[in-house]
């Protein structure tokens, strides 16, 4: 059974500022049903709760393929043991330098423009530069892909199944077209990532077309949009805090951990979905088996039971608590591989510049779900 509606996610309220909006619902009703999500839980404590017992709170929240974020253990168990080595510090280590040119190859482009907008200029090219260059993708795909995950989005915000459907079929083709030419040139794995994921063995078979499709879906789609909105509020964020700004020039040690902490404060993804296997209670609300849950990321790594005043950046917090990756089995496994990106995306920047601003009377304009960050973000770089 669901409860009355306790909110609507497409109100103008969350519409103009997510990060308010989800405030305002945590200390008012942390635990809300509505329509579009289900219910939300908006508390770090729920939503860890959420992540750990995931018996109750299952993936399995939909018929299609979703490698492995859609899976329960124990399916969950050896898809994931099967992406983890694309993650491990040696493969990392072995991607730094590409990263580190491709990312300054990105940023020399821009660096006399004289005012840009960020997100469009910079940040969406940067993460769909890095990303096919992990993943051994033509230049030639970056334009189609940056067009597709902001037709994505829209779909999304406007639940537009059969837009939706088409965003999908144009992906799965593209994948194939992918696919298909390192089968016809008799790729070995050690080609590039998308063949050696066509050489991986999961249950004694090799992973089938779907599988792949669906874990390369994940690592583009999904994730490119976090990355640059990512990217997009941390340079924000320095531009209004020069202090930190310069302290992290000086300190360049200090950087990785500023990352994480400044998107704490201004989460780059908003949330994630569960189902209940079970009835169960939460916040006080009753909820029965069979419903929708979503984890609101962007209000659990505010919350002020655990974080003492969470809109301030410190560098004394317990990483641990952060929520930024997620917690539990279902942990971002691709997380080394963001931190590295962002890393080597502001160490370019510094080394490049001597600073930016956002140029007056041009404010930033905040993005709308489901993306966070900012949909535009003029931006002046000073280059060194
Ligand atoms: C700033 C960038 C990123 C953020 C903030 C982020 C955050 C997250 C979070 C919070 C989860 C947990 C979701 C859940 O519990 O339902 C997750 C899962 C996941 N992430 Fe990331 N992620 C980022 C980048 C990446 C990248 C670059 C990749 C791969 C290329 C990636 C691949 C995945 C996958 C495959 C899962 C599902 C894991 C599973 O179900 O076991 N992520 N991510």
């Amino acid at each position: 059974m669901s409860g009355a509606c306790d909110w609507n996610p497409r109100s103008d309220e969350v519409h103009h500022d997510q990060e308010a909006a989800y405030d305002a619902m945590r200390r008012r009703c942390p635990v809300a049903y509505s329509e579009l999500f289900g219910w939300t839980l908006f508390r770090h404590a729920d939503v860890l709760r959420a992540l750990l017992e995931h018996e109750t709170f299952s993936n399995v929240v939909s018929h299609h393929v979703s490698v492995p974020n859609g899976m329960d253990p124990p399916d969950h168990t050896v898809y994931r043991a099967a992406i983890e080595p694309y993650f491990s510090e040696a493969r990392m280590a072995a991607f730094e330098p590409q990263c580190r040119e491709l990312t300054q190859e990105m940023l020399r482009r821009v660096l006399d423009v004289p005012e840009m907008d960020l997100t469009s200029a910079v940040t969406l090219p940067f993460a769909v530069s890095v990303q096919c260059g992990f993943l051994g993708w033509p230049e030639g795909l970056k334009l189609g892909l940056i067009d597709w995950i902001l037709r994505s989005q829209r779909a999304t915000l406007a639940q537009d199944r059969s837009e939706l459907s088409r965003i999908a079929g144009e992906f799965r083709a593209m994948i194939q077209d992918l696919m298909e030419a390192r089968r016809q040139a008799n790729a070995g794995p050690e080609h590039d990532i998308t063949a050696s994921l066509m050489h991986d063995v999961v249950r004694g078979r090799m992973l089938n077309h779907e599988e792949v499709a669906s874990i390369l879906r994940n690592w583009t789609a999904g994730e490119i949009g976090t990355i640059s909105a990512a990217a997009g509020i941390v340079v924000w964020f320095l531009a209004n805090n020069p202090e930190l700004h310069a302290q992290l020039r000086e300190q360049r040690d200090l950087l990785s951990y500023a990352i994480d902490e400044i998107l704490r404060i201004h989460g780059p993804l908003v949330m994630s979905r569960r189902v209940t296997t079970k009835d169960v209670e939460i916040g006080g609300r009753q909820i029965a088996v069979g419903q929708r849950i979503s984890l609101n990321w962007i209000s659990a790594n505010r919350d002020e039971a655990v974080f003492d005043e969470p809109e301030k950046f410190r560098f004394d917090r317990d990483p641990s608590k952060n929520l930024l990756y997620g917690a539990g089995i279902h942990v971002c496994p691709g997380a080394p591989l963001a931190r590295l990106e962002l890393l080597v995306f502001m160490q370019t920047l510094f080394d490049l510049t001597t600073g930016w601003e956002i140029p007056e009377g041009k404010p930033p304009r905040l993005a709308f779900y489901p993306a966070s960050g900012f949909a535009s973000l003029p931006m002046r770089l000073m280059r060194r």
